[in-house]
């Protein structure tokens, strides 16, 4: 007995955890900075820790009243209403429910590359079809909609990012409407807002409240400090009417991750620390490294490092842990997520340590060096054409 054929899909190859490296290059993990997750480096909310306790003895019950509440919380700070709310196990549930809701099986759907592994894994859980649209390094890994459209060919999801992970472009909202206008009737665009709180843009949720073809994703996870929580949101058309009801997993969303959220939406305070820092972080990391990076409007920096895998390992020996790229689909690039001060400028310390040491023609942008990849294949992962669309990184 065997399950069905996995074969096509891939398992998700998270950042490793704090734990597992300090063990392995036998530090004590308080020592270690860990970047490599984008997680949030202030912790979670106050208030969401305080209500976690506060609910803790009334796990017994399902999740029902939690629910609704939050449904409703939400719908009202977006203008929505609360059907329009479907909330789930993270983002990444949010995504399950998305495929869940639109995909047929054999159903393509479009996504980009470089981008967010899940979208793809999703997709064919929910036995669909990934097809890419390219970002190119040489266009700043803009989401330009005539590269989406020209790549489109009736798919029923169209995935884009804003700000993208890893390069922290954003997409602006003519941009989401002309591929939203270029597509047919029944092809809905996703617009994953997962590090939309970072971003000094406005949300594009207005798009949903207009269309019935526009969806955006938001979650907990980062500018609230609640991923290990797992709780994030799609927001649907109103048009859609049921479709959250009637695929919706029952009581997929646990009752201290509901009652976290709803304090998090109160927590004002922890948010705008959280967002100030990370502004702060990416612009220093962006000044100060000595690397080619890009720069972001999320809580992360994609930086051209040349062998990535290289300059991790040689990180993580001195207790720093940034992100290979190349499981994005970007070789020769790290991607560093934006720590407290005292993180960010002893990460930015250590790589620049290791980048120096290393030969000077190598990687950083020198002519006709990028990108050095262990994989042996210049260029390889920024044109596009890849044949791979998700690579296996994660979050
Ligand atoms: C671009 C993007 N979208 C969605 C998610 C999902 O986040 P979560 O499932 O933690 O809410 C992530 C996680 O890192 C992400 O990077």
């Amino acid at each position: 007995m065997q399950p069905r054929d996995l074969s096509a899909l891939t398992p998700y190859e998270a950042g490793r955890g704090t734990e597992e490296v300090a063990r392995e290059v036998g530090m004590d993990p308080d020592d270690l900075v860990k970047l490599s997750s984008n997680e949030n480096p202030h912790g979670p909310s106050p208030r969401a820790v305080e209500a976690m306790h506060e609910h803790a003895d009334g796990v017994h019950h399902y999740p029902k009243a939690a629910h609704a509440d939050l449904q409703a919380a939400l719908a009202e700070q977006r203008d929505l209403a609360p059907e329009q709310v479907w909330l789930a196990n993270g983002g990444d549930g949010a995504l399950d429910y998305l495929a869940r809701a639109m995909l047929e099986p054999g159903d393509r759907v479009l996504v980009p590359h470089p981008g967010f592994a899940y979208y793809a894994m999703s997709v064919r859980y929910h036995h669909g079809r990934v097809e890419t649209y390219p970002l190119r390094r040489e266009e700043d890994f803009e989401q330009r909609p005539a590269n989406v459209l020209d790549a489109y060919d009736g798919q029923r999801i169209v995935y884009l990012i804003s700000p993208h992970s890893p390069t922290g472009r954003e997409v602006d909202r003519e941009a989401i409407l002309e591929v939203a206008d270029g597509v047919d009737d029944d092809t809905v665009v996703l617009v994953d807002e997962a590090y939309g709180a970072f971003s000094e843009a406005p949300s594009k949720v207005d798009l949903v409240r207009e269309r019935d073809d526009v969806a955006v994703l938001r979650t907990f996870s980062k500018s609230h400090g609640l991923a290990g929580v797992r709780l994030g949101y799609l927001l649907a058309p109103e048009a859609w009417g049921d479709a959250y009801a009637r695929i919706n997993t029952p009581f997929a969303v646990n009752e201290l991750a509901l009652r976290a959220g709803l304090a998090a939406l109160e927590d004002e305070e922890h948010v705008e620390q959280s967002v100030e820092s990370a502004t702060w972080a990416r612009e220093f990391i962006h000044e100060n490294l000595a690397a080619e990076t890009w720069p972001s409007q999320g809580n992360f920096v994609l930086a051209a490092v040349g062998d990535a895998g290289e300059v991790f390992e040689a990180a993580k020996e001195r207790g720093v842990i940034v992100r290979d790229a190349t499981s994005f689909g970007l070789p020769g690039c790290i991607r560093i997520t934006c720590g407290t001060r005292a993180e960010t400028t002893r990460a930015v310390e250590v790589l620049n340590e290791v980048l120096a040491m290393r030969d000077p023609y190598e990687g950083t942008g020198a002519p006709g060096s990028f990108p050095a990849t262990s994989s042996g294949t210049p260029g390889g992962g920024f044109g596009g054409d890849a044949p791979d669309p998700d690579g296996t990184g994660g979050e």
